[in-house]
């Protein structure tokens, strides 16, 4: 018998300036109770539709330890093609702590990008939706994006890394085309 299709929830995604953002987000007892699941899958379509690469639980209002994210595929970038994955209560260790600068961009500021400077070499320990343990390193690009995520479970906003704010514009009114 074919599975019924769930229907697509797309969730509101909550701005710069909403409290969730500001605050802790909380530890995930049961990273398999159906309400995670759900979380979770509602987190992919709200990502899809936005269109994004990696999303927090408290951009959804949600304050809670869970990110996802994936690396799209043929960017010039390390980690390029990464799958999309689910960090539940995630651990990030940095493994080299030389910074390097890059643009990134949040749905919780649309339209804006900024340059912030991260270490690029980093090891993540979380668990997955079964609860069974991830134990990786990323580097470039990919440590960029799981820092960024990583951020959001601690009420951190990429803006709030950056040292020099005059990178920080509307992508359109910088490239002259919204992408
Ligand atoms: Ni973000």
């Amino acid at each position: 018998m074919p599975q019924r299709k769930r229907a697509l929830a797309i969730l509101k995604i909550a701005r710069m300036g909403h409290p969730l953002l500001m605050r802790v987000a909380d530890p995930i007892e049961d990273p398999t109770s159906p309400d995670v699941q759900r979380l979770a899958a509602d987190m992919v379509d709200t990502m899809r539709d936005a269109p994004g690469i990696g999303l927090a639980a408290p951009q959804v209002h949600m304050p809670k330890r869970m990110v996802i994210y994936y690396v799209p595929e043929g960017r010039d970038e390390e980690g390029a093609g990464h799958p999309l994955t689910t960090l539940i209560n995630p651990e990030i260790t940095v493994l080299d702590p030389a910074l390097e600068s890059g643009a990134e961009g949040c749905l919780s500021l649309p339209g804006m990008i900024g340059a912030v400077a991260r270490p690029q070499h980093i090891g993540v320990k979380a668990l997955d939706l079964k609860g069974n343990p991830l134990e990786y390193e990323a580097t470039g690009y990919h440590a960029r994006v799981i820092q960024h995520e990583y951020d959001h479970l601690d009420g951190i906003l990429y803006p709030m890394r950056m040292t020099d704010l005059s990178s920080l514009g509307y992508v359109q009114e910088m490239t002259g085309h919204d992408d």
